[in-house]
């Protein structure tokens, strides 16, 4: 089929997956019978050992939603997951070959589709995978879909993603994601907690994350977010914390074409920055 399997993101490795079956809009069947037992048992292994290590780590909203994603000892259906998802906030997960391009991804998810990769990693990955597989974007990504507030941000961030292509600035928008949706930290009653799936999802990054004296964490700005490299194959230097998915919706919410002209004066700033004018919070 004539998709192209394009990469956004700092990977110059090809994508993995067979984009051959995928359809205009990159979605494709989850191709269940092509699961080996194998396939099964990493994904039962690797449900295992995250969900035994989240207490206490991932955000409230995150536990309670856990249990729906169904199916621990063998990869789920994503019809049945569908099944609860939809009645929970109208939101679906759909298949995909893996990584896809910044335009359909935004329109999926600008219509509450979110799309999960359909392979899982190899043996040889258990600890940490560069490329999204279905256990990240399952476990990491899919339980907060149940939470309404997180759910309709998605939903935001997928329209704006429409408005930043439109206007050249999806590189610094993409930076927000990384820092919210992938590699977010909220303040909870009970102390530091993750809500970003590529910690969730990790269990070395979970610990570095939440526990860790290294990193430095931030509190959230969306311009110095959108400003600020990442790094793709190592723990983050930094991460950005948030005080309630509302306030991250809140701060959101806003036309960003005036931030995207501001940041076309601003220099990026490195992964490991601090700046004067910073919040640092406390673990
Ligand atoms: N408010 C942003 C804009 O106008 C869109 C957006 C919503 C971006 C939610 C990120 C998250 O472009
Ligand atoms: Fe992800």
């Amino acid at each position: 089929m004539a998709v192209e399997p394009v990469v956004y993101g700092a990977s110059e490795r090809p994508p993995r997956g067979d984009y051959s079956r995928a359809g205009a809009d990159y979605t494709c069947p989850q191709n269940y019978a092509a699961y080996t037992a194998a396939d099964h048992a990493t994904y039962h292994k690797l449900y295992e050992r995250q969900s035994a290590l989240v207490p206490g780590l991932a955000c409230d909203e995150f536990l309670a939603a856990l249990p729906s994603l169904g199916a621990k000892d063998q990869i789920p259906r994503f019809e049945d997951i569908n099944e609860r998802l939809f009645k929970a906030t109208g939101w679906e997960v759909v298949a995909v070959p893996g990584l896809i391009p910044e335009v359909p991804f935004f329109t999926l998810l600008a219509n509450r589709k979110f799309p999960v990769t359909d392979w899982i990693r190899t043996p040889a990955e258990f600890d940490y995978i560069v490329e999204p597989d279905v256990f990240h974007d399952l476990f990491g990504h899919v339980p907060l879909l149940f939470e309404p507030v997180f759910a309709d941000h998605i939903q935001a961030y997928g329209a704006g993603g429409l408005k930043a292509h439109r206007l050249g600035a999806c590189e610094q928008l993409s930076r927000l994601y990384w820092y919210t949706i992938e590699f977010g930290l909220m303040r909870q009653k009970n102390g530091l907690r993750a809500y970003g799936a590529g910690i969730l999802s990790s269990s070395g990054e979970l610990v570095h994350a939440v526990k860790s004296g290294e990193p430095q964490r931030i509190a959230l700005d969306v311009l110095r977010a959108m400003r600020t490299r990442y790094k793709i194959d190592s723990y983050q230097q930094t991460y950005f914390v948030i005080d309630s998915f509302q306030q991250l919706f809140d701060m959101t919410t806003p036309d960003f074409t005036p931030l995207y002209a501001q940041l076309k004066h601003l220099s990026e700033l490195p992964a490991d920055a601090l700046l004067p004018e910073d919040k640092l919070i406390e673990r």
